[in-house]
């Protein structure tokens, strides 16, 4: 394993660390490992592969208005969100990335924890257009996320959609 990237990164080494994540996770996922298994790894890889990732992990779409914890790496994270609330529900509601400089400036910001700062969330869609859940990452550093890990993190959710496409409901 590798170092952790620090926030000081510039933009092509965090587009480096994205690609040495995917290219982990290529070889880690290509068995027929299910949903649960996948996300649990990919929250893990995706942690320990950034410095500036404080909480990393899952929010899965239950119903179409209602979203439940799945596999995470750090500390508590809420048990449910509605898709009417927080960062997490504006990503799942209108199926675009929610990134988030400063988290006291975004109405409705849920504060699992008080240290998060800033954030980004991911919506996980699969190709058929079923949304099977969000990845939230968060930071106790104030606008840690670039476009640069917009790019990377939307790339490994488009690939979770692909593979993931056909997994039942949890
Ligand atoms: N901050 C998120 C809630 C999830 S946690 O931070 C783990 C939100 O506003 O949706």
């Amino acid at each position: 394993m590798y170092e952790e990237l620090p926030l000081s990164a510039d933009d092509p080494a965090r587009e480096r660390r994205y690609a040495e994540v995917a290219e982990r996770l290529a070889g880690l996922l290509q068995d027929p490992h299910d949903w649960i298994t996948a996300m649990a790894t990919v929250a893990c890889e995706l942690h320990h592969a950034f410095g500036y990732y404080d909480w990393t992990g899952f929010y899965r779409a239950v119903t179409d208005e209602r979203l439940l914890l799945g596999p995470y790496q750090g500390s508590h994270g809420c048990l449910a969100i509605d898709f009417s609330r927080g960062v997490c529900g504006a990503a799942a509601r209108t199926r675009t990335t929610q990134l988030v400089p400063d988290v006291e400036a975004f109405p409705g910001h849920i504060a699992c924890s008080a240290s998060t700062r800033s954030e980004i969330v991911v919506p996980i869609v699969a190709p058929g257009g079923r949304l099977l859940g969000v990845l939230d990452v968060d930071s106790n550093a104030v606008a840690a996320f670039r476009d640069v890990d917009v790019r990377g993190l939307e790339a490994l959710c488009q690939d979770l959609g692909r593979r993931f496409e056909r997994t039942p409901s949890l």
